[in-house]
């Protein structure tokens, strides 16, 4: 296994007990924009990470939600951490949280290790190594039509008035077996990964919500785009991830809702 992954997974598996632990506490929640929380069990994650990753790598650059990684000027790698993604389902005690670690090697994602420290599950990819659940080979789903899809997506907590998504949400709605929204995106591409969902799409991710899950989705044999169909790079502005078979046909409808929201 590559030593990257291992390290991800040792780490993941640390601050996942921080989080199944403050998981089942009152917590104290503070408000970073109106609707975007952070919790101490937030930072007390990062703090482990961001720790463990820095006495572990003292060369890679660490790009980390809650503000502590560290600079590295011209760094062959870059890690982004997301210590708890999902943090409004946690402070609400619904158990679709995880802390999700992607490795970038000039940036190009290599290495994801996200875990849900509720239900165990351990999503691991490596580059040319497969992507994993609890260390079992997954898939992407071989469903061919968006017809007889299910599909998942999520809105941003910053700007949210501005925000076209529940146009799209619509459209994709009538044209699939349904959509979901479930407040993780790296558990969404991990879904996406294990089959669970046939495909995804975002608006305004970060590269912690989805380094992880772009090569956790890649390693299963699906595809992570722009809307343009190139590669898509984590923290670009829209992400579309699918098994492939429906990729095209999401594409579309995404160029389509976008034309009719740029004439409204
Ligand atoms: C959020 C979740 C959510 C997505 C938001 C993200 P956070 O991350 O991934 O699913 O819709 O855009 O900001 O704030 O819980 O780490
Ligand atoms: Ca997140
Ligand atoms: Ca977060």
């Amino acid at each position: 296994m590559s030593p990257f992954l291992q390290a991800a997974i040792e780490i993941a598996r640390e601050a996942g007990a921080i989080l199944r632990a403050d998981h089942e506490r009152p917590k104290e929640i503070v408000y970073k924009g109106e609707v975007d929380l952070v919790t101490e069990s937030d930072r007390r994650s990062e703090e482990l990470v961001v720790s463990r990753l820095r006495q572990r790598f003292p060369d890679h650059a660490i790009i980390a939600e809650e503000g502590s990684g560290q600079e590295s000027a011209g760094a062959k790698y870059c890690w982004h951490v997301d210590p708890l993604d999902g943090t409004t389902n946690f402070a609400h005690g619904y158990p679709c949280f995880a802390v999700s670690l992607g490795l970038l090697e000039d940036g190009e994602p290599i290495v994801g290790a996200v875990l849900n420290p509720v239900y165990d599950e351990l999503f691991t990819a490596a580059r040319g190594e497969g992507a994993f659940l609890n260390n079992k080979p997954i898939h992407v789903s071989p469903v061919n039509t968006l017809s007889q899809s299910l599909v998942a997506t999520g809105f941003p907590t910053h700007h949210r008035k501005k925000s076209a998504n529940i146009n799209y949400y619509w459209e994709f709605t009538l044209r699939s077996h349904g959509v979901r929204r479930d407040g993780a995106a790296a558990l969404d591409l991990c879904a996406v990964a294990c089959g669970r969902f046939d495909g995804f799409w975002e608006f305004g991710l970060k590269s912690w919500d989805t380094a992880a899950g772009t090569i956790l989705v890649r390693e299963a044999g699906g595809m992570v785009t722009d809307m343009e169909g190139n590669p898509y790079q984590p923290g670009g502005r829209v992400c579309v991830s699918s098994n492939g078979k429906i990729h095209g046909e999401m594409r579309e409808i995404i160029a389509h809702v976008a034309e009719q929201v740029a004439q409204a």
